[in-house]
């Protein structure tokens, strides 16, 4: 038998305590690995359930008991999770776990001192929830040269854009019902402004391209400047806007980003609504693929934490190849990026041929909206669009990117 102890006794600790005690004989049937929780750490008490005689208060016991060969790390922040999973893989124990902020930020140092313990740290729940991901990335497209990771990452925000487009609601009235039910976390800020998708797509890329990505080198915007107007000009296009994270690789340069974009119907991104994730993956051999499912909750990320268990359980003894190298992988400047704009601006339709001298041949969108109408740019790099927009003088009242 392989003892574990989980850190925190919160949605994902407890959805991992349910998964190793609900599915422990069919585990044990298809993979050999035969878990059990020794022990679980939390600050609280939870008297009449049955894991109450395994908590501890005191770490120490976890890491001078030998028998725990398997930490779980499901506390979330920094700190103390990152002092107690160093100090877990120095003593020679596997950690795995479901915490983006702190493989974003510490992921490179842990990685290495996994491997100098001959042990391992693996992390697929950090990104896209119950979405095997990260050990397709790793094994099962080994083969493959991956030149591109095009994510809706953030079950909040997709949830917010799905919600908006299909009730015709504004950003504001969608969050605080979202919030209500429970759907969106009491402080939104890192969903809606897209710092989680941000980690996501830096923790996916330096695992794609095999150098570190700094999650702080990537360029982010959320979603609050999403209006029912933007909404009513994509239905208008017969497009749907997203929240991408996404990054691709062209000979040795990587560009990054995270953006709202409008997503043409051709694309099955587009039809990726309300809490669900989906990450497209291209290959140099494979294609197109893409990973769609739940991207949050409970059970589900709590299978992909157990999915580690599972494997570290299988490979005592010695370190996972997983991760990156340590080296800094630089990132082409976004002002460099080509793409196509779709913009909102103030006055007449019939009075655009200001806008066509600063942009050239647009193409005009109109969506029944009283002073203003829309156009799409020709492709052109985020710089050159900056350039022209300053030329409007302040009639620019919004901008989305599209999705080529
Ligand atoms: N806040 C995240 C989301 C949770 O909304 O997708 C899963 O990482």
């Amino acid at each position: 038998m392989v003892a574990t102890a989980v850190l925190g006794y919160g949605t994902v600790g407890s959805g991992v305590v349910k998964v190793i005690e609900t599915n422990h004989d069919s585990i044990l049937e298809k993979t050999g690995a035969d878990l059990f929780v020794k022990y679980v750490l939390d600050l609280r008490d939870f008297p009449g359930d049955p894991i109450q005689e395994r908590v501890v208060h005191d770490f120490d016991v976890i890491i001078n008991d030998p028998e725990v060969r398997i930490v779980v790390e499901t506390m979330g922040g920094i700190n103390p999770a990152y002092s107690f999973t160093k100090r877990a893989l120095e003593a020679g124990k596997c950690v795995c776990t479901s915490n983006k902020e702190l493989v974003a930020n510490h992921g490179t140092e842990l990685l290495e001192t996994a491997r100098a313990h001959q042990v391992s740290y693996l992390f697929e729940a950090s990104c896209g929830g119950g979405i095997p991901i990260i050990r397709p990335l790793r094994t099962s497209l080994g083969a493959d040269v991956i030149d591109e990771i095009t994510g809706i990452v953030n079950g909040t925000t997709n949830y917010i854009l799905s919600k908006m487009t299909e009730e015709d609601l504004e950003f504001d009235v969608v969050l605080r019902e979202a919030q209500q039910k429970g759907y969106a976390e009491r402080n939104p800020e890192a969903d809606v402004e897209g710092h989680d998708a941000c980690r996501k797509i830096a923790i996916l890329s330096s695992l794609a391209y095999g150098k570190r990505v700094d999650y702080t080198d990537v360029y982010t915007e959320g979603i609050t400047k999403i209006t029912s107007a933007e909404v009513r000009y994509a239905r208008t296009l017969g497009m749907s806007i997203k929240l991408l994270a996404y990054s691709r690789k062209e000979g040795d340069q990587v560009t990054a980003m995270v953006a709202p974009y409008l997503v043409p119907k051709t694309d099955p991104l587009s039809f990726v609504n309300g809490v669900f994730n989906a990450i497209f993956v291209h290959g140099n051999m494979l294609g197109d693929a893409m990973f769609y499912g739940q991207g949050a909750g409970k059970e589900a990320t709590a299978s992909a934490v157990v999915s580690d268990v599972i494997e570290e359980a299988q490979t005592l003894g010695r370190s996972v190849m997983s991760g990156w190298n340590p080296e800094k992988q630089e990132l082409q400047p976004v002002a460099e990026t080509k793409k196509q704009f779709f913009v909102r601006v103030a006055g007449d339709v019939r009075d655009r041929k200001e806008v066509e001298s600063v942009f050239g041949a647009v193409s005009v969108v109109q969506a029944d909206l009283p002073d203003e109408y829309g156009f799409i740019t020709p492709v052109m790099t985020e710089a050159g669009y900056q350039e022209c927009a300053a030329k409007l003088e302040g009639r620019i009242l919004g901008m989305i990117r599209i999705r080529g």
